[in-house]
């Protein structure tokens, strides 16, 4: 396992779409170790989601986990999940604000309005269908992810940068006025 680099925001990478992983390659050794690699990576920086084009590849798949994170102390426990070529669909038109930050943003954080309920359609690890329906946090992480490999970052979903803010600054200011995520 492997330790990745995380891309930064303003490499191109991070603006592109990734592509989908045809579902015979899944279960690759280099498919397997990717989603090893990416979960190691995610667990090092604290995240609680990394996808691909975080780490310079172009494939559909993320990682998202929150156990004791110490960057999101308060977030609600998400076992491990690995999505492949994710298919994700608001449930309502209810949205909520709440917190967000990327390990592609280093030290900041912004509000970011998100559904609060979404199903989640994609394939797992082995490649197998997962369907699911998430709520509040686990949505909110589904739809930051799932950004991710369309070439969105969360600050494009700002209503207005207002509430951007340096770690820093938001803990002295802003900490426990909303939800948050990553
Ligand atoms: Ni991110």
């Amino acid at each position: 396992m492997a330790i990745l680099k995380v891309a930064r925001l303003g490499h191109p990478v991070l603006r592109q779409q990734a592509r989908p992983v045809p579902v015979d390659a899944i279960r690759s050794p280099e498919i397997q170790r990717f989603i090893d690699d990416l979960i190691e990576t995610m667990r090092e920086y604290d995240g609680a989601g990394l996808a691909a084009n975080q780490v310079h590849a172009l494939q559909q798949i993320a990682v998202i986990e929150v156990q004791g994170n110490p960057r999101y102390p308060d977030a609600p426990l998400i076992p491990l999940t690995v999505v492949i070529n994710p298919v994700v669909t608001p449930l309502g038109e209810e949205m909520e604000e709440g917190w967000e930050g990327c390990l592609s943003v280093p030290d900041m954080r912004g509000v970011v309005p998100r559904y609060t309920a979404v199903r989640l359609q994609c394939l797992d690890r082995e490649g197998a269908r997962v369907e699911l329906t998430a709520k509040d946090f686990f949505a909110r992480v589904i739809q930051h992810e799932s950004d991710h490999l369309n070439g969105t970052v969360y600050l494009d979903r700002m209503r207005n940068l207002s509430t951007l803010s340096h770690i820093a600054e938001w803990q002295r200011h802003w900490l426990g006025t909303r939800e948050q995520a990553d």
